[in-house]
């Protein structure tokens, strides 16, 4: 079975980006693949503070939260799904503060090989996630994750990414693509 790791980073637990990722996950192959999720703002996060700590030693982040539980979950995944709303045509702060804290993998190849997908909910939709999308492939890039797919939708109340037919079709399509990767 291969593991696919849904990164949630809105403080909404039924909000559009959970949306999008439950959407994506049922039709998920259940017969290859296994699903968690995290929630990210059920987890202390400190900020990376650029202590170094993680350039000696054996290399891992000194910093002690419980930012190692997600080490954990994100070393195991095969496909790790980065779900967050746009914040000012950015993450969330706390997804934000997640992605600072993959500093220690940065010229490793502990990644290469797993996958990454984004989906991103945003008022204004599309348009406004042209940052985070740009900022998602390079970071990909600079871990040797292999960007796969991005799922944008126009959502802003609870429930609008439901309605938004244009996602729930590129959902659907970044699933069967999805179901046909051999890993
Ligand atoms: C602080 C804040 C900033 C936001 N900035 C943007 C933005 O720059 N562009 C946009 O389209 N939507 C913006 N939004 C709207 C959210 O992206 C939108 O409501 C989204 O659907 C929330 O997803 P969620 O239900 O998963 O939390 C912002 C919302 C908040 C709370």
């Amino acid at each position: 079975m291969q593991k696919v790791e849904f990164i949630i980073g809105s403080p909404r637990k039924r909000g559009n980006t959970a949306i999008l990722a439950e959407t994506l996950n049922k039709q998920l192959d259940k017969e290859r693949f296994t699903s968690n999720f995290t929630f990210l703002y059920d987890f202390e996060i400190k900020a990376c503070t650029d202590c170094r700590g993680c350039k000696s030693g054996n290399l891992t982040c000194i910093v002690e939260d419980e930012m190692q539980e997600l080490n954990k979950r994100i070393d195991a995944a095969d496909i790790l799904v980065f779900g967050t709303p746009i914040y000012w045509f950015t993450p969330t702060a706390k997804m934000k503060s997640v992605l600072d804290r993959l500093r220690p993998y940065y010229g490793g190849d502990k990644l290469a090989n797993k996958k990454m997908v984004i989906l991103l909910p945003a008022g204004v939709g599309e348009k406004d996630c042209d940052l985070t999308i740009e900022m998602f492939k390079r970071m990909a890039r600079s871990l040797k994750l292999e960007f796969i797919g991005t799922v944008t939708s126009k959502a802003y109340d609870i429930g609008d990414a439901k309605k938004d037919k244009k996602a729930m079709a590129a959902i659907t399509e970044l699933a069967n693509q999805i179901n046909k990767i051999i890993l």
